[in-house]
C-alpha cells in the first residue's frame, strides 16, 4: 500500500520517478505525486488525485524543472481522503522540504497538536504532512543537518513507516527510513534509488541492498550510507534481483492480470526449477537447515487472502507426506487471540509481496513466543523473509495485477515441495509416493498450458454469457474447497460480484437455501479415479442443487461423464493425482473472474478501494 520511489543522479529525475511509479502502481492508485530539485536548486512539486495518468497528463502539460534529486508516491488513502491536498509529497520548511510516506503514524493527532501549539499550519488531512512539518522543525534545530533531523523525527514517531524527504539545501541528497515499512536500496552506476520494492529501479538496476527494521539511509549519486535510528552504522545486505524488468511491463497484453495467468505455466515450472534431483527434493536455501525440521510437532501456516488458500491446500499435502498436523490461520486472527506455539512450532507464512503487515505482525508474534518460522515469498528484499527464520522463494516473477493469479499456484508448489521435503527429512514420504509426487508436480506446467489452450475461450465465452449476474456461487470438497473459496473471492474482488465459495459436504447445512431458478454454481468435482466415494458425493450435490434449478458450470477431468447429464457446462482440465487437482482447477476460475470483469467493462488491474501488498493493518 502506497509506492515509494526515490531517485539521485546525473539523469533527469522525473521520467524515472513516473515510470518507477507505474510500476508501483498496484501499490495504491487513490492519487499521485512527485517532487524535484531542479538545476537551480529549486524544489518543484507536482500531485494530483486519482491514478497515475492523471499527473502524468499534469507533467505532460508543463514539466517541472529538470533535476536529478526527486521522490514520487503512489497513494492508497488511510488519513484523509483522495484529493489533491492529502496526495504525496507533502512539503514544509517554506516548502523547500519534501516527504513522502508509506504506513500509519499512529501517534500523529498528538504531535500536530503540538505543532499547532507552536505556530504551524496544515494544508491536509493526512498524517504524513506532520512529519513533514516535524522535520521542518527540526532541520531548524539541527542547524540545516537533514540526516540529523530525520533521525529527531523518527525517534517521536509511533507506528508503521516507510519515510523519505529531501531538501532545497543538499541536492543530490535523499534520506529514507523505515519501520514495519518496505524499502530497498537500488545500486547504480552513479545513481542510485530507494524503492518501496524492486520493480521501483529493475529497468535501470539488478543490484540492490536490503536494510533491516528501524534503519536510515542516506543516498548520494555516488554513496549509500545506513544506520540505526541511533546513528550506529549497519551493514545492509546485498542481492541480486532475480526479475527482469521486462517481466514487469505488460508487453502486447491487454492487462496485466491477462499476462499473469498466462504465466501460471511458467510460474510453476520455475519455483520447480532446480529444486528436484532425480525423484527427491532438494531446496538449496534450506540445505543443512534439517534441524529447522526436527522434534517439530505442529505446523502454523499463516497467511491473508489468496495466499491463505493457498496454504489451506497446502495443509493436505503436509499432513498427508510430512505427518505432522496442520493448522492453517488468517494471520490477523492469530495474533490477537493469545495463540499456544512453542519451540516445536513450525510457522510458515506465505506471502507475495512479503510485507503484508498482517502477515508480519503475526511471524513476529509467533517468533516472540519462540516458534521456528519460515516463509514462502515471491520478492527478493522484502520483510517477512528477513524476519524468518529460512525462506522459500516462489518464482513466480512480479506479479503486478492487483488480483493474485500466478503467485498463487506458485505458493501451492513451493508448499508441495517443502510437504517432500520435510516428509523426506522425517522418513515419513515413501520413495514411491515422493517420486509419483515428483512426476506430477513436473508435468503440471504443460497441463496448466492445455487449460490455456483449450479451455481458455470457452471460459471466457462464458464470462460474457454472464456479464450480467449477481451473484455466482462455487462449491468445492477437499483439495477443490480452498479453490470453490479462490474461485470466489476473485470474482467479488475484480468484478463487484457478490460471490462466496462453500465446502461441498456444507451444503444442506445451510448454503443451499440460497439455492434458487437461474443461480449459477460453479463446481469443483474431484477426479473419480482419486476417490470414486468423493466423486460421487460431489455428482450428488450438483444433482441437489439443479433440482432447485441452479445452473451448474462443473469443473472436471477429461474423461469424467458422470458430470455430463448434471452440468449446463463442463470446462474440463487434464488428469492429474488428486493433490495436484487444485492446481488445474483454480486455472479456469481465474480466467472467468477475468473475462467477467472485462465483459463489465472494469479495470481487471486495479479493482476499486483495493491496493497490492498490503502494508497497514
Ligand atoms: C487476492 C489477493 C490478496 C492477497 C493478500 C495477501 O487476489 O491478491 O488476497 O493474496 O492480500 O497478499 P500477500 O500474498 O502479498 O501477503
Amino acid at each position: 500500500m502506497c509506492g515509494i520511489v526515490g531517485y539521485v543522479g546525473p539523469r533527469e529525475s522525473q521520467s524515472i520517478l513516473v515510470s518507477g511509479l507505474a510500476r508501483l502502481e498496484y501499490r495504491g492508485y487513490d492519487s499521485a505525486g512527485i517532487a524535484v530539485i531542479d538545476e537551480g536548486g529549486t524544489l518543484g512539486m507536482r500531485k494530483r488525485a486519482g491514478k497515475l495518468a492523471r499527473l502524468r497528463e499534469s507533467l505532460d502539460e508543463a514539466p517541472l524543472g529538470a533535476g536529478t534529486t526527486g521522490i514520487g508516491h503512489t497513494r492508497w488513502a488511510t488519513h484523509g481522503g483522495p484529493t489533491d491536498d492529502n496526495a504525496h509529497p507533502h512539503l514544509a520548511d517554506d516548502d523547500r522540504l519534501a516527504v513522502i510516506h508509506n504506513g500509519i503514524i499512529e501517534n500523529f493527532s498528538e504531535l500536530k497538536k503540538e505543532l499547532i501549539a507552536e505556530g504551524y499550519s496544515f494544508r491536509s488531512e493526512t498524517d504524513t504532512e506532520v512529519a513533514a512539518v516535524l522535520l521542518g522543525r527540526e532541520y531548524r534545530t539541527a542547524g540545516g543537518d537533514l540526516e540529523a533531523a530525520f533521525r529527531a523525527v523518527v525517534s517521536r514517531l509511533d507506528g508503521a513507516f516507510t519515510l523519505l524527504a529531501m531538501h532545497e539545501d543538499s541536492p543530490g541528497v535523499v534520506v529514507g527510513a523505515r519501520r514495519n515499512s518496505p524499502l530497498v536500496i537500488g545500486l547504480g552506476d552513479g545513481e542510485n534509488f530507494l524503492g518501496s520494492d524492486v520493480a521501483a529501479f529493475v529497468e535501470h538496476t539488478r543490484s540492490a541492498l536490503a536494510i533491516g527494521q528501524d534503519e536510515i539511509v542516506t543516498i548520494t549519486p555516488n554513496s549509500v550510507v545506513v544506520s540505526d535510528f541511533d546513528g550506529n552504522p549497519v551493514e545492509a545486505t546485498p542481492f541480486d534481483v532475480s526479475w527482469d524488468s521486462a517481466a514487469a511491463d505488460k508487453g502486447g497484453w491487454s492487462s496485466f492480470m491477462a499476462k499473469e495467468v498466462s504465466e501460471e505455466p511458467e510460474a510453476v515450472a520455475k519455483t520447480v526449477l532446480g529444486r528436484i534431483s532425480g525423484d527427491d527434493i532438494v531446496i538449496p536455501e534450506l540445505e543443512g537447515m534439517d534441524e529447522l525440521f526436527s522434534g517439530i510437532d505442529r505446523v502454523i501456516v499463516l497467511a491473508c487472502g489468496t495466499a491463505y488458500y493457498a496454504g489451506l491446500v497446502g495443509k493436505y499435502a503436509i499432513e498427508k507426506w510430512a505427518r505432522i498436523p496442520v493448522d492453517v490461520e488468517l494471520a490477523h486472527e492469530f495474533r490477537y487471540r493469545d495463540p499456544i506455539v512453542d519451540a516445536k512450532t513450525l510457522v510458515v507464512s506465505i506471502s507475495q509481496s512479503g510485507e503484508t503487515m498482517d502477515t508480519l505482525m503475526a511471524v513476529k508474534e509467533a517468533s516472540r513466543l519462540g516458534a521456528r518460522t519460515l516463509s514462502i515469498c515471491n520478492t527478493q528484499g522484502s520483510t517477512i523473509p528477513r524476519e524468518s527464520d529460512a525462506v522459500v522463494y516462489t518464482h513466480a516473477g512480479p506479479e503486478v495485477a492487483v488480483a493474485s493469479t500466478k503467485a498463487f499456484v506458485a505458493q501451492i508448489t513451493a508448499l508441495y515441495l517443502l510437504a517432500l521435503h520435510v516428509g523426506r527429512i522425517r522418513g515419513s514420504l515413501a520413495p514411491e509416493v515422493g517420486a509419483e509426487a515428483v512426476e506430477q508436480l513436473e508435468s503440471l506446467p504443460e497441463k496448466i498450458q492445455w487449460i490455456l489452450d483449450n479451455e481458455q475461450e470457452r471460459t471466457e465465452q462464458l464470462a460474457r454469457w454472464m456479464a450480467d449476474t449477481r451473484s455466482v456461487l462455487f462449491l468445492g470438497r477437499h483439495v477443490g474447497y480452498p479453490i470453490a473459496l479462490e474461485g470466489a473471492l476473485k470474482l467479488k474482488e475484480i468484478s463487484y460480484i457478490h460471490a462466496e465459495g462453500f465446502a461441498a459436504g456444507e451444503l444442506k447445512h445451510g448454503p443451499i437455501a440460497l439455492i434458487e431458478p437461474g443461480q449459477p454454481v460453479f463446481v469443483v468435482v474431484p477426479s473419480p479415479r482419486g476417490s470414486a466415494t468423493m466423486h460421487a458425493k460431489v455428482v450428488s450435490n450438483i444433482e441437489e442443487i439443479r433440482a432447485r434449478g441452479a445452473r451448474v458450470i462443473a469443473i472436471a477431468e477429461q474423461g469424467d461423464s458422470a458430470v455430463l447429464p448434471h452440468a449446463d457446462e463442463v470446462l474440463r482440465i487434464p488428469l492429474a493425482a488428486p493433490l495436484f487437482e487444485p492446481l488445474l482447477a483454480v486455472v479456469p476460475l481465474h480466467i472467468y473472474a477475468m473475462g467477467l470483469a472485462t465483459a463489465k467493462g472494469l479495470d481487471v488491474d486495479q479493482p476499486r478501494n483495493l491496493a497490492k501488498s498490503v502494508t497497514v493493518e
